[in-house]
């Protein structure tokens, strides 16, 4: 007998975001043990940075993590940041999309407002415990809490709560996990900070393992990065419907003036121009702006030429920054590293390209033998360590020829390649946000910036290898000093001494002489 639709719509229910999160978890990282603990230190990591960096404040994060069973870890972040105000401490870490970030245009390494809440998530249901918070949003006021998440609601349970007087800076989160592994892979945590310590020099990270082992990666410059400004959105990147939202909620008296203030690179000649390809008055509100409107607008906009998207916005980590955190945390033989200058992807999104390479010290990943090259890709400052292969930094690497560069065997070399975007908007491959996307202007920029670096790396190597290559020579003529000079002393009765001596200097007359020469060479 056929179903009724009735029947069929009684298991019509509605669900929250969170319920949708919590079964589809791999989304947001949980898939796999040591990759859910890396998520689980990037999301209190980044959101402590950004807050910090949110107040003007250099961060300090300290990062413990403790092995209470198998599998089974508790986990400790902290930040010297602003603290996180008592009213919004349940809405920050349980409750998906809500959050400061999702609704500016600026440059931060948070953007959905998942991010903690997902973490509380993951705790309570490998677990069953609640995530304990203390903060402080006001100077000696300290607030404690525990949360659990009512992920039916998406609302959070807060309690055990308890306000005391005390002189905690920033905010304290301490949770368990099960489900979760440690290890020193490429893709755990410590590998996490390292990196992050590599993009982020201003901040001080300190970090202690599960076997104790503590980590400190120092500051070592002491000014706060530029603070990204707000963006406007491009017209070029815009749809018929967001088109239709931002005209919906402009208080501007005209679509001109809506145009001109809320869009980057419209100014009133432009908006003139693309009211002149469609049939509609410009000086109607924005609100009367109907679908077909909306299309009409966009379409007109595609027409019309506009100016590349402003890049004052983009704040990239800065060559001199990034050669100091290399030099503290990879302290290698030699190194160089470049900031491209801005560019712009899909036509509408600016971005930034930042590349460096460190050879020799502890650059390259060392696991259980000798040193082999590392890829280190950065989005906003924050390490991606996942789905490395679907990565356009990587596809660059890899289609990248080496050996012109004096890098034979560059798999088994001590090397770092550092690879940074700075975007106010990063397209990820996946809601992961673990690989960027090849997009054929990103993947032309990290190109040049590779091959910039790569070359200047390429001069270097060749000078020491011709510094080797000499020095060998002239050891092996040294030692022939005395045998020749006895021969000649045996033939020509001349004294043996002064032989020797007379060609000893001959030889170091050659290497001084060749080896200017030579220097010169390579300078070129
Ligand atoms: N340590 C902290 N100090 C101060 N505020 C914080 C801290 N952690 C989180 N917040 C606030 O809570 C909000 C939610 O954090 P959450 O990580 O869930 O989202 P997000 O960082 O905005 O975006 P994403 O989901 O991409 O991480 C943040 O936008 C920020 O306003
Ligand atoms: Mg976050």
């Amino acid at each position: 007998m056929a179903e009724t639709a009735d029947n069929i719509f009684k298991e019509f229910r509605e669900h929250s975001v969170a319920e949708f999160f919590k079964k589809n978890r791999q989304m947001l990282g949980y898939s796999g043990k040591i990759r859910s603990l890396t998520t689980i230190i990037h999301e209190y990591v980044t959101n402590g940075l950004d807050a910090c960096e949110d107040a003007n404040i250099l961060p300090e994060i300290h990062v413990k993590i403790k092995q209470l069973g198998n599998d089974h870890y508790q986990v400790t972040v902290s930040d010297n940041g602003p603290g996180i105000p008592k009213t919004h401490v349940g809405k920050v870490f349980a409750q998906m999309l809500a959050g400061t970030k999702f609704h500016r245009f600026v440059q931060s390494r948070g953007q959905q407002g998942i991010g903690a809440s997902g973490c509380t998530m993951y705790g309570q249901i490998t677990t069953g415990k609640p995530t304990h918070i203390t903060t402080s949003a006001k100077k000696g006021k300290v607030y404690e809490c525990d949360i659990m998440f009512d992920v039916k609601n998406n609302r959070a349970d807060v309690s055990h709560e308890v306000d005391y007087e005390g002189d905690l800076k920033g905010t304290l989160v301490v949770a368990e996990f099960k489900d979760v592994t440690f290890n020193w892979s490429e893709y755990g945590p410590g590998e996490y900070l390292r990196r992050t310590a590599v993009a982020n020099p201003h901040a001080r990270i300190v970090f202690i393992a599960p076997d104790k082992q503590k980590f400190i990666y120092e500051r070592v410059v002491n000014i706060l990065p530029k603070k990204p400004e707000p963006s406007k959105p491009h017209p070029r990147g815009l749809t018929v419907d967001d088109f239709l939202d931002y005209a919906h909620s402009s208080k501007e008296r005209t679509i001109k003036t809506f145009m001109t203030k809320t869009f980057d690179r419209v100014s009133s000649a432009k908006a003139k121009e693309v009211e002149g390809l469609t049939s509609i008055d410009f000086n109607r509100k924005p609100d009367s702006i109907t679908w077909k409107d909306a299309e009409e607008v966009v379409d007109a906009i595609k027409k019309v030429k506009f100016l590349a998207p402003s890049t004052k916005e983009l704040k990239p980590i800065g060559e001199k920054q990034i050669e100091k955190s290399i030099l503290n945390v990879l302290e290698p033989d030699f190194h160089q590293v470049l900031t491209r200058s801005p560019s712009v992807y899909r036509g509408g999104v600016p971005f930034i390209i930042e590349a460096g390479i460190a050879f020799g010290g502890k650059a390259g990943r060392r696991g259980n033998g000798d040193a082999k090259v590392e890829v280190m890709r950065f989005a906003n400052r924050a390490p991606l360590l996942f789905d490395a292969g679907a990565d356009v930094i990587t596809k660059t690497v890899n289609n990248i020829d080496w050996r012109r560069y004096h890098l034979k065997n560059m798999d088994s070399l001590p090397i770092s390649i550092i690879v940074n975007i700075t975007s106010t908007y990063v397209p990820y491959t996946s809601a992961g946000k673990q690989a960027i996307s090849d997009e054929e202007e990103i993947r032309k920029e990290v190109t040049l910036a590779l091959q910039d670096v790569g070359r200047k790396i390429g001069e270097h190597l060749r000078r020491e290898y011709r510094k080797g290559e000499k020095a060998a020579k002239r050891s092996t003529l040294l030692r022939y000093v005395p045998e020749t000079a006895g021969a000649i002393a045996t033939l020509s009765g001349a004294d043996k001494k002064k032989l020797e001596l007379k060609l000893l200097k001959m030889v170091e007359d050659k290497f001084k002489n060749s080896g200017k020469a030579d220097e010169e060479e390579g300078d070129e």
